[in-house]
């Protein structure tokens, strides 16, 4: 089975956005590949030095990915901070990773301008790191998104190098995995054309049905149709594609003919959106209230993810160190 890599972002809690964006298709990738997902912990390090609450942090973002249908015997789940072996690779890339590349790179060029009293040198070899997650699974595809391109075109070059340098056929170049239709946009209830943490619209997973409520009847429209069969404008269209992801079709046929022939209130198609929303988010809140609360399952996920990583990242590394000539590890 093809292997697959990809590491989560442990900034916050998922929203419907990264949910129909991204997670369930990782829950489909489960079974189709040899899935390893694990949560980056270290690369949060290069922006934020002290992690307020960083063990509950990961927590959390672990029982929220296993509510969504990650499934521990299926895929290996883990967090990054708990194979070390990752730090060894990230070693051996860095040696051959250069200054003038790194420097180069636009995440690094926009951290630094962010953060000016703190351009560190994680920030720097951001891009090796998150090359040694990949290396070390020899993960040869990559779930990511666009803004991620650059940081596996590095990826790409430092296997490359790798082999170049040392003569051998050792590591296969990673490629970028396009979700493709797996992936479906969520639209913003504000009226901008995506839900995004930073667009500050996002419904949560772990919301509960009054606060979706709340968000979806403050969703922007406009006066409504004057003519039959017109347009829907963007902020309408919206309503209309969330409909689509949470909704039944009859559903969205009754409200869509209301919508042509002019008669909607958008007062009800959001209250039914909302229930709507709710009815498909309550199974998946439940799951993490209750995985939330099971501390000792979690810890045995993660511990036992770590293992399985770890069988397979000591391999890679007694591997590269032969191939160096260093004598193989203890
Ligand atoms: N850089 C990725 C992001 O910001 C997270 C990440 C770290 C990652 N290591 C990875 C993704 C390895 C894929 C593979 O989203």
């Amino acid at each position: 089975m093809e292997r697959v890599v990809s590491g989560i972002r442990p900034t916050g809690n998922l929203h419907l956005g990264n949910y129909f964006g991204a997670v369930r298709a990782f829950t489909q990738m489960q079974h189709e590949y040899d899935c390893s997902f694990f949560i980056a912990d270290w690369h949060s390090l290069t922006t934020h030095p002290r992690p307020e609450d960083i063990v509950r942090n990961t927590y959390t973002i672990l029982a929220e990915y296993l509510a969504c249908g990650i499934d521990p015997e299926r895929a290996t789940i883990y967090i990054q901070s708990d194979v070390p072996e990752v730090l060894e690779l990230y070693l051996y890339l860095n040696m051959n990773a250069y200054l003038g590349e790194l420097e180069r790179t636009t995440s690094f060029k926009e951290k630094a301008r962010q953060q000016p009293d703190n351009v560190n040198a994680g920030l720097l070899t951001y891009p090796s790191l998150m090359a040694a997650d990949i290396l070390i699974h020899r993960g040869v595809k990559v779930p990511v998104g666009k803004d991620q391109e650059q940081n596996m075109e590095m990826a790409r070059k430092f296997a490359r190098r790798f082999n170049t340098i040392y003569g051998v056929d050792y590591f296969v170049e990673p490629q970028s995995y396009s979700l493709g239709e797996k992936a479906l946009k969520v639209p913003g209830l504000d009226g901008s054309g995506k839900m995004g943490k930073s667009e500050g619209n996002c419904i949560y997973l772990k919301d509960d049905e009054k606060t979706i409520s709340k968000k979806v009847m403050k969703a922007v429209t406009d006066s409504g149709p004057t003519e039959p069969n017109s347009p829907k404008p963007e902020v309408i269209e919206n309503l209309f594609t969330f409909m689509e992801l949470v909704s039944t079709q009859e559903t969205y046929d009754y409200f869509n003919e209301r919508y042509a022939d002019c008669s909607i209130r958008y007062g009800d198609l959001k209250k039914q959106l909302a229930q709507d929303i709710n009815a498909y988010c309550a199974p998946i809140r439940e799951r993490i209230a209750e995985l939330s609360a099971d501390t000792d399952f979690l810890s045995r996920v993660a511990r036992e993810g770590a293992e399985r990583a770890r069988e397979r990242a000591r391999q890679t590394i007694d591997e590269v160190r032969h191939i160096i000539g260093f004598r193989a590890r203890q």
